[in-house]
Order: structure tokens, then C-alpha cells, then sequence
């Protein structure tokens, strides 16, 4: 078990990219990454994870910014590692929540819920504007895995928040970027074979973000990835094989 406390990842005069901590939730389930992005005095949350680690998630945002200063909150997808905390932080903040339309009715089953605060993101994507009219995109990522799926582009530090891509069920033994791609496809290489859905949707959404300025990819399990082994890893993601393409072997006929 290693736990990494928050570290500011991207750092300007007036806004910082945040990785909130490692949790340890080995006994109770993956271990997830939290983000904060704190743009003058606003704050917007990326995926802040499951009920068993509000706590320490909040604990850590305190750190950086008041709850009631954070207004957004964002759900790549609907997952419970993602999103089943959603009943607690909107009892402690006034932010909205956005998220694929396609789950706007699914997510009141997490918990008693005001549904006026949720922003369902349409299919092509959408923004999440700060007050002096900075925006973070929101980029279709659909069926890599969930069918209604996103990622956020931040092009003040040129961070891309991967969701589920790039994940690894890997100990970060305090590192907490790749070091080696090519020695870590063995920890990615089962879960995006078995998670995303077909070639198809990888090499899509490969070509959609090649259009972005990216420094660093940061997914919501596991290690990041720089500059460069963010392209060796689209490289090998764009080509990848998995779900459909390979749905025989899951079905082990
Ligand atoms: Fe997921
Ligand atoms: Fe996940």
C-alpha cells in the first residue's frame, strides 16, 4: 500500500493542477486518483471517486480551496469508483455535476439527490466555463469503456484527465509517473483489453485528441504519463485490440 500525498502537478500565478492522493482502498476496491483544478479562486473536481474515500478526498481538497468554492464537480462516466459519492459532495458544495446525459437519470440511485445541480454533457462534448471565461473542454471519449464517456482537456497546463484510459492497477512504490512504457503495457494491457469496447472507438478518440497540445495524461488509476510516453502509449492504444474485436477469446470459445 502506498499513499501519495497531494501534489501540485501544474502550477501558474492563478492555476494549479492538483493530484489529490493515492487512496488506499485495497480491501475495499481499485485504487483511485482524485484531481483538482483550482483556476483563480474556483475549483472543479475530476472524478472524485467512491463513498469510502469522501473523507479523505475532502480532507485533501480543504488543503487548496473551500468546498464552497469548488463549482463544478466532473464524472468521466457513471462507475461507482467515479461517481457514488455524488449524494455527499452535493450536501457540501454548491457545485454542478457534469456528466454524460446518457446517466443524468441513472446517478439519483446513488443517493437522495437534487437533480437541478446535475448538467448532462451532450454526445459531441461540451465545456465547464470559470467566471473570467476560461473553459475546460470536455471531449467525447464514448465506449472507452462506458457508452457515455468523457475526457477534459486543460490547455492552460495541457493536461489531459484520461478517466479510465492509461489506468493501471499498479503500486506507484511513491513514483507516480511511467518511467518505462514498454515495461508498463504488462499492467495496462488485461484491463483495456477486457474494458474497452473495439478498436474501433480507441483509434476514433486517438485521432479526435491528436489535435490537442499534451503534456501529460492523467488517468483516475495508476501512473501518469509525460509527454512521451503518452505518445508511445497512444501509439500502442490506437492499435489496440479488445472488447468486440476480441470477443471470442472472452467468451473462451
Ligand atoms: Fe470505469
Ligand atoms: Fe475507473
Amino acid at each position: 500500500m502506498n499513499i501519495v500525498e497531494p501534489k501540485i502537478i501544474f502550477e501558474n500565478e492563478n492555476h494549479k493542477f492538483i493530484l489529490l492522493g493515492i487512496e488506499d482502498s485495497q480491501k475495499e476496491g481499485i485504487t483511485t486518483n482524485q484531481y483538482l483544478i483550482v483556476h483563480n479562486e474556483e475549483g472543479v473536481l475530476l472524478d472524485p471517486g467512491g463513498v469510502h474515500v469522501f473523507p479523505m478526498v475532502l480532507s485533501n481538497v480543504v488543503e487548496f480551496i473551500s468546498p464552497q468554492k469548488i463549482k463544478a464537480i466532473f464524472y468521466s462516466h457513471q462507475d461507482p469508483d467515479v461517481s457514488s459519492s455524488i449524494s455527499l459532495w452535493a450536501n457540501s458544495t454548491n457545485a454542478k455535476f457534469y456528466v454524460s446525459g446518457l446517466w443524468e437519470r441513472f446517478l439519483p440511485h446513488f443517493g437522495v439527490f437534487d437533480s437541478s445541480k446535475l448538467v448532462p454533457v451532450k454526445d459531441s462534448g461540451g465545456k465547464i466555463t470559470f467566471s473570467d471565461g476560461y473553459s475546460l473542454d470536455i471531449i467525447p471519449t464514448h465506449f472507452l469503456h462506458s457508452i457515455g464517456n468523457f475526457t477534459v482537456y486543460d490547455s492552460i497546463s495541457k493536461i489531459l484527465f484520461s478517466g479510465d484510459i492509461g489506468a493501471a492497477a499498479v503500486e506507484n512504490e511513491g513514483n507516480i509517473y511511467v518511467e518505462n512504457f514498454n515495461s508498463h503495457i504488462k499492467n495496462i494491457k488485461g484491463f483495456h483489453e477486457r474494458y474497452m469496447t473495439s478498436s474501433k472507438a480507441c483509434k476514433v478518440w486517438s485521432n479526435f485528441i491528436g489535435k490537442y497540445d499534451i503534456d501529460l495524461m492523467a488517468p483516475q488509476h495508476g501512473l501518469l504519463y509525460k509527454k512521451e510516453e503518452f505518445k508511445q502509449f497512444l501509439n500502442w492504444f490506437e492499435n489496440l485490440k479488445c472488447g468486440i474485436d476480441i470477443i471470442e477469446k472472452i467468451y473462451g470459445v
